[in-house]
């Protein structure tokens, strides 16, 4: 077991600015531990470790920004939003006659964003059109992951349905992204308070990164992405990345979608906004879709706790929530999904074993709500894989 440097309260305070200031985090969205973590990576002193905070120090300014990033991923997460490009942005694009298409997965983490919108591309254009897409992120770890292409089980959970192929299963259960997918993939680090890479870009997906940002990180980093979007582009972003709309951007379709165009694009009435975020986002904006939206807006709380590596925290948030809504199948899988997380496989087989008591008289096409509205079929599929993977018991 690790044992974490003792900080005092003006050093943990100094160092936590310094990791805001160079990340865009809010200093809320930055655990103490986190910063310990990374005192304790650098094995020096900690008045030594600030003393080098304040000349920028490359090693201290890189373990900071890794101890306090959170790199949550994985393959077509936000399914709706690459139905959306396929089926009606890209015709859109054709019809304007263009014959090529180029992307930017800003906040990339390991890559699965990258390359999923990679193959949705390729497979939504014409043969022969030109594809480009470029992933970056903050952490050199990561772009380095992202360019190895090789993931495991995680990557490819099942709350992000396969929409497009993209890789091969590897002897020893890895994955392999396809040569087609990785030819038209690179990957740079950037930081996205810096000015962007150059564009312009016709789709840029900046999803669950901005989440975590200060309000002025979040402005900063928004017009960088305007600034390299191309006439008739689009931006996506993640469910709770946006407190409002922001400055030179207007929704373009429902707002649980969070796509973006120019403003001026958008001539239609804006639609309503969420309120501004506050330390956790509030509940989100009334959905039109059963059940009533407090355990949907209970759920994403949730998933920002987990998204900040906060699992007790989540675990609770989600106890509560299936004693007070018992019948919220996504948030009984949740749970299930956090016990497999931390080796608690018993506890997760129980909950498993729930969402199929819970869904077996459900037609399997039903949508149920969630942070994604996905079919019955996925929850029982889900929690079947599970059971059988455990002999049906754990
Ligand atoms: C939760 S992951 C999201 C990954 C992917 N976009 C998705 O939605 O699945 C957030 C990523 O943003 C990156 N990130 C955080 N701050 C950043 C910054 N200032 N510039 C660029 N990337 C940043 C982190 O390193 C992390 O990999």
């Amino acid at each position: 077991m690790s044992v974490r440097p003792q900080l005092d309260e003006r050093v943990l305070d100094r160092l936590t600015e310094c990791a805001a200031r160079w990340t865009g985090f809010s200093r809320d969205a930055i655990l103490p531990d986190a910063i310990r973590r990374a005192v304790h990576s650098l094995h020096a002193d900690p008045e030594e470790v600030l003393a080098r905070s304040t000349a920028h120090d490359p090693a201290v300014v890189h373990a900071l920004c890794q101890a306090v990033s959170v790199g949550e991923t994985f393959f077509f997460r936000h399914p709706d939003q690459f139905r959306w490009v396929a089926q009606e942005w890209i015709p859109e694009l054709l019809a304007s006659k263009r014959s090529g298409v180029r992307a930017w997965s800003a906040g990339c983490a390991t890559g699965e964003e990258a390359y999923s919108i990679a193959a949705c591309l390729l497979d939504a254009m014409p043969r022969g059109a030109t594809v480009a897409v470029l992933g970056t992120d903050l952490l050199e770890r990561n772009v380095a992951a992202a360019r190895d292409a090789l993931y495991g089980a995680w990557s490819r959970r099942p709350s992000g349905p396969q929409l497009h192929p993209l890789f091969r299963e590897q002897p020893g259960g890895k994955a392999l992204i396809e040569d087609r997918v990785r030819q038209v993939t690179r990957f740079h680090l950037h930081n996205l308070l810096e000015q962007a890479p150059a564009g312009p870009f016709d789709l840029v997906l900046c999803r669950n990164v901005l989440v975590y940002f200060s309000p002025e990180a979040v402005r900063v980093a928004v017009q960088h992405l305007v600034d390299v979007l191309a006439p008739g582009g689009a931006v996506l972003f993640g469910p709770m990345d946006l407190p409002e709309t922001p400055r030179g951007l207007a929704l373009a379709g429902a707002p649980e979608l969070q796509i973006y165009r120019r403003a001026e694009a958008v001539p239609r009435p804006r639609a309503r906004q969420a309120p501004v975020k506050e330390a956790l986002p509030p509940p989100l904006p009334s959905r039109p879709r059963t059940p009533p939206p407090e355990p949907v807006a209970v759920h994403l709380r949730a998933l920002v706790h987990i998204e900040r590596g906060e699992k007790s925290l989540a675990q609770r948030e989600l106890a509560d929530l299936c004693a007070q809504v018992p019948d919220y199948v996504p948030g009984i899988l949740e749970r299930a999904l956090l016990h497999v997380r931390q080796g608690e496989r018993a506890a997760a087989a129980q909950l498993m074993r729930e969402v199929l008591r819970r869904t077996e008289r459900l037609p399997l096409d039903e949508e149920l709500a969630g942070p994604e509205p996905l079919p019955v079929r996925f929850y029982r599929e889900s929690a079947a894989t599970f059971l059988r993977g455990t002999g049906g018991g754990a």
